[in-house]
């Protein structure tokens, strides 16, 4: 039998950098799961559209006809040029292909194919674009490329009343989009998000400004919140000052929530920051076993507010710097797993046991993927027998 890794440890090292794991994870983690396009807003007039590369797949998501959202694979079905571009756009009232023109309607039905008469007999309505699963919640757009997994009802259960008392729905972009890539697997910077012990250490800002109140909680289907309340003291650092003094009132959200920061994360890569001036998603999109892009972007309800206008350029400051903290972290972090290639290289240490989240999600990983429970990286028939299972 091979020797299975201590449930106090986590996940072991070789699943944060193998290949063939990280292509089973594509299977039975990411091709079921809910991920994030964008919000309502971003795509709000006929002809407006998202779209994004995740995981070698190709989405695009375009207001049709009605107001209708309609998502689709980013890809022709003629000879397999992607489609459209820009993360958000507009394409009028067609999609064309810059390859050959074929021309498709805003519901994906081709509807134009140029010197036709070389493709007779055509069926153009087996030739429509390939649709995807969407959904909505608090004006956020979903889809799910693969079959299976939870119902959106589950998935969105942790987040849909949040929204609702944040009044989403009504929230515009308040910048543009962000593309950062990082020099990690994906789990090691899911795991930094909800690492509470970090926080003390390594963000004297951050901590400074959500003092001790900083408090995990374990949610139904892989789902952490993470609540802190803005310390009424000084903070740290000449933004968290700033913020705490010019933060305003907010006032449609209950008295526990105007000085709150809750964090929502996702099973399996997405989380939601949300703030009372404020609310962002962060979306871990993984490239490869060793990098991942943080795709993340804020939106916020209409107050032209000189002190509102203030919280929310200073809440982008104290978060850049988290970030750049955060960055030398987790790539540190990545570096020592790498050395468990090597014999005598890195073995896991223990997990505290305040680590709730760390822990939930290494056990629904090992749930998911029974083979991450091996404690040395599998051989090449292990792998193949792991894939032969169904998801
Ligand atoms: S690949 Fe799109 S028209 Fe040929
Ligand atoms: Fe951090």
């Amino acid at each position: 039998m091979p020797t299975e890794i201590d449930d106090d440890r986590g996940l072991p090292p070789w699943t944060y950098w193998d290949d063939d794991f990280f292509a089973l994870e594509r299977e039975a983690v990411f091709a079921p799961s809910w991920q994030i396009v964008c919000h309502e807003s971003d795509i709000a007039e006929r002809g407006r559209y998202a779209s994004f590369a995740f995981m070698g797949d190709l989405v695009l998501v375009v207001r049709g006809e009605n107001s209708r959202l309609n998502a689709f694979r980013n890809v022709c079905r003629h000879r397999a040029a992607r489609l459209l571009d820009e993360p958000f756009g507009s394409c009028g009232a067609r999609i064309v292909c810059p390859y050959h023109a074929w021309t498709y309607d805003l519901e994906g039905r081709l509807i134009g194919v140029p010197e036709r008469a070389g493709y007779e007999p055509i069926d153009l309505k087996a030739l429509s674009l390939i649709p995807l699963e969407l959904k909505t919640c608090g004006g956020f757009v979903f889809v799910r490329l693969g079959a299976g997994g939870e119902s959106f009802e589950d998935f969105s259960a942790p987040f849909a009343e949040e929204f609702e008392r944040y009044r989403t729905t009504r929230m515009k972009a308040l910048g543009r989009i962000t593309l950062r890539e990082r020099a990690v697997n994906w789990k090691v910077a899911t795991d930094n998000y909800v690492d509470k012990l970090h926080l003390p250490v390594a963000h004297d800002g951050l901590n400074s400004l959500v003092s001790t109140s900083y408090a995990l909680s374990v949610r139904p289907n892989g789902a952490y919140h993470i609540t802190s309340q803005a310390a009424s003291r000084a903070g740290q650092g000449r933004s968290v000052r700033a913020y705490l003094k010019y933060l305003p009132s907010v006032d449609h959200l209950p008295e526990d929530r105007r000085r709150h920061w809750v964090y929502i994360k996702l099973w399996p890569n997405l989380a939601f920051d949300i703030y009372p001036d404020q609310i962002d998603f962060m979306q871990f999109i993984p490239l490869s076993p060793t990098r991942t892009l943080l795709r993340e972007i804020s939106y916020a309800l209409p107050d032209e507010r000189r002190e509102m206008r203030a919280a929310r350029y200073l809440n982008w400051r104290i978060n850049r710097v988290v970030n750049v903290e955060d960055k030398d972290l987790i790539e540190r972090v990545q570096a020592g797993y790498e050395t468990a290639r090597l014999a005598g290289g890195y073995a896991p240490g223990p997990l505290s046991r305040d680590e709730i989240c760390l822990k939930d999600f290494a056990d629904r990983l090992k749930r998911v993927l029974p083979i991450a429970r091996r404690a040395e990286r599998p051989s090449p028939a292990a792998f193949a027998a792991a894939r032969a299972v169904p998801p």
